[in-house]
């Protein structure tokens, strides 16, 4: 043993001194430890970390663990416009004639060639007779989602081609009609459930 070897704090000092015993293939650990500051700041953090669990998992549930905060942020959500999932169809009523003169627009227009012939949706469209939906439940956001479509994804801007109110009758159409109809070959549901 008693070979020099260089302590950090540069004196040379016997091995023998800090040697713990244990060596691996002439790899000696030395009893060498931490300075108190790093020792002070390592249990800081754990001291830390009990106030920290407190403050956010702290019992009772307080609401401010994750899961609480992401429900709260999912309750604001559905407060903006277009995506309150409470106001589907169900609360609007369109009439009679608005629906009669939608459904006949839905196959001059030639919506059924993706959505399908009752709207239960095909390989290229949604199905708009289940309670899902990509863009948004609301009259408004079908009336945009016809108005501008959806290019990227296939859907055919119709603003050019059709007027407003025949947009508004295929609106009363799929969410007065189709919404709920429940077709046979019905595609498997898209988007956010709206109920
Ligand atoms: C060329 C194919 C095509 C035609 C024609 C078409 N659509 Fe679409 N439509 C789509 C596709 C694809 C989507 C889904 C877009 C997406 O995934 O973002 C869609 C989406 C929609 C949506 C939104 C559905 C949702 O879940 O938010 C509505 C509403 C809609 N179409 C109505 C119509 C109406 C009304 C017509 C006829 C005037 C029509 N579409 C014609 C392909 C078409």
């Amino acid at each position: 043993m008693a070979e020099i070897i260089k302590h950090p704090k540069n004196e040379n000092i016997q091995n023998d001194k800090y040697s713990t015993d244990h060596d691996y293939d002439g790899i000696k650990e030395l009893n060498n430890p931490s300075p108190y500051w790093v020792l002070l700041l390592f249990l800081g953090t754990i001291a830390f970390s009990l106030f920290y669990a407190v403050h956010y998992f702290g019992y009772p549930n307080n609401g401010r663990d994750q899961i609480s905060e992401y429900n709260k942020q999912m309750a604001e959500v559905g407060k903006q416009p277009g995506q309150n999932p409470s106001e589907l169809s169900a609360s609007v009523v369109f009439t009679k004639e608005q629906m009669t003169e939608g459904a006949k627009l839905f196959t001059e227009k030639g919506c059924f060639a993706c959505h399908g012939m009752k709207g239960e949706g095909n390989a290229i469209g949604p199905n708009m007779t289940d309670h899902f939906w990509i863009h948004g439940c609301k009259p408004a956001d079908l009336v945009k989602t016809i108005q501008e479509g959806v290019p990227e994804k296939g859907m055919t801007p119709f603003k050019s081609t059709l007027t407003d109110a025949q947009i508004k009758n295929l609106v009363a159409y799929i969410l007065g009609t189709l919404v709920g109809s429940n077709p046979p070959n019905a595609k498997a549901p898209q988007g956010v459930e709206c109920n």
